[in-house]
């Protein structure tokens, strides 16, 4: 069983370089930071969280984005694009149709290269530096190689990324092409691209940056420290509850990491966490059915499938420090089919907020949890939307109303206009599947 309790007076080991290390949260086993490469514990393979010898309280944060936070991260500065202040959006149609005291959501979508991977690739890249690493890697459904890409040309490293063939979002493979990444397309699915990648790392050839690497994850957990400072600064109180889509847990683990060094830093009541709360797509839900079971890790599913493709993982590599995070924040996971995520999607396009499928998980989950009374009227929620509307155009133009033809001419435009205008309804979606 993993240990995750932070201890009360931290002390750095030898090993620890400026007051970080990386402690292995099975076995307690330290290891230097940046004396060498490894992911994973080299006593008993375990995963590795990185520990300082001080956690900040929130008036030690100055500045802004991601390295607003730094007294919190292992430097100073990173490689920037820049990245964070999200918008904490609320939402009030659908905070009355879901019935909730406050809806809010943070949409990561936001970041420069449209997704929350950028928080991590900010600190992952700046530690490759490091390192002194020449060829960053890794596996994805899509956006992590996105951000690797652009973060790795902006670094001047070369970038390698794994994508399982045929199920990539078209604008995520866009931006990896373009920023110059190497793209290989396995016959596999994410979770084959990652054991292969790990492996490649193992060897020697490039340097990992999934979010098994420690490191990304203290960049990501930023993305907690910015939702419980705006939302204290509009409500005067925490959220109750951060629901959040899951794929392979990194987020789940590092907003856990965030509100465990709130607390040790004295400035958030263990009564005042908020409850983590994690969606899978009902076709990749080895997280829930561990929540359900009560299971220590996750089973394996080796078929998997969703319209979100982001979150199409089947064996999520951070369960081990993320499941203890459901658990003892009091949250839950939950699964949702791709009609209900596709239904969110509209909803909270509706209220002027694009994103990709994965995203609208969040809200698709919390709908779900509110119907069956899980989620009561009188909570604070905020709802992480996790990649912009344009990762994934095919969805967005499948779930929007299908676009009209007319003839050239004013006087077409205005026959048609009062002709047939069911554009939005059931009428033009059917003509936009007869074209
Ligand atoms: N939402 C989006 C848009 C994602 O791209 C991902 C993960 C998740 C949610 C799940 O986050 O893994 O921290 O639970 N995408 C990875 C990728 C796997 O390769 O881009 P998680």
């Amino acid at each position: 069983m993993a240990d995750l309790a932070l201890p009360d007076n931290p002390e750095a080991p030898d090993v620890a370089a400026n007051g970080v290390w990386l402690h292995c949260i099975e076995c307690g086993h330290e290891h230097p930071p940046f004396d060498g490469i490894i992911y994973t514990c080299e006593s008993c393979g375990g995963l590795l969280e990185a520990r300082y010898d001080r956690y900040p309280g929130f008036d030690e944060f100055d500045g802004n984005g991601v390295w607003r936070y730094n007294a919190a991260l292992p430097f100073e500065e990173g490689v920037t694009l820049p990245e964070g202040d999200t918008p904490l959006h609320r939402m009030p149609r659908l905070e009355s149709e879901i019935g909730v005291r406050n809806l809010r959501i943070k949409h990561e979508g936001m970041n420069p290269t449209g997704s929350f991977k950028d928080r991590g690739m900010t600190v992952g890249v700046r530690v490759a530096e490091e390192l002194d690493v020449d060829r960053l890697a890794c596996a994805s459904t899509g956006n992590t190689s996105a951000a690797l890409s652009a973060y790795g040309a902006r670094a001047g490293l070369q970038t390698l990324v794994l994508l399982p063939a045929g199920k990539v979002a078209a604008g995520k493979i866009a931006q990896a092409s373009l920023h110059g990444a190497r793209i290989l397309e396995v016959d596999g699915n994410f979770d084959a691209c990652l054991d292969i990648v790990q492996d490649l790392a193992d060897r020697g050839e490039a340097y990992l940056l999934n979010s098994l690497n420690p490191f990304r994850l203290e960049g990501q957990k930023t993305i907690g420290l910015e939702i419980l400072e705006a939302f204290y600064d509009d409500h005067g109180r925490f959220p109750d509850r951060i629901v959040l889509p899951v794929g392979n847990a990194g987020n789940t683990a590092a907003l856990y990491k965030c509100f465990r060094e709130m607390v040790a830093s004295g400035d958030l009541a263990p009564g005042d966490v908020p409850k983590l709360t994690g969606v899978q797509a009902e076709g990749a839900a080895p997280m829930v059915e561990a929540i359900e079971e009560g299971l220590e890790d996750t089973r394996r599913w080796e078929d998997v499938e969703t319209i979100a493709t982001a979150i199409r993982i089947g064996n999520p590599v951070n369960a081990p420090k993320a499941l203890p995070g459901v658990r003892e924040t009091g949250g839950t996971a939950v699964a949702v089919s791709d009609e209900e995520i596709t239904d969110a999607q509209r909803a909270i396009a509706g209220e002027g907020v694009g994103v990709e499928p994965a995203s609208a998980a969040s809200v698709a989950g919390l709908r779900k949890l509110r119907e069956s009374g899980e989620i009561g009227s009188g909570e604070d929620v905020v709802c992480l939307t996790t990649g912009h509307l344009l990762k994934d155009p095919d969805a967005a133009a499948e779930a929007g109303s299908a676009p009209e033809p007319v003839e050239n001419s004013t006087e077409s435009v205005l026959a048609h206009l009062a002709g047939e205008t069911a554009s939005t309804g059931l009428l033009g979606r059917l003509a936009g599947l007869l074209r």
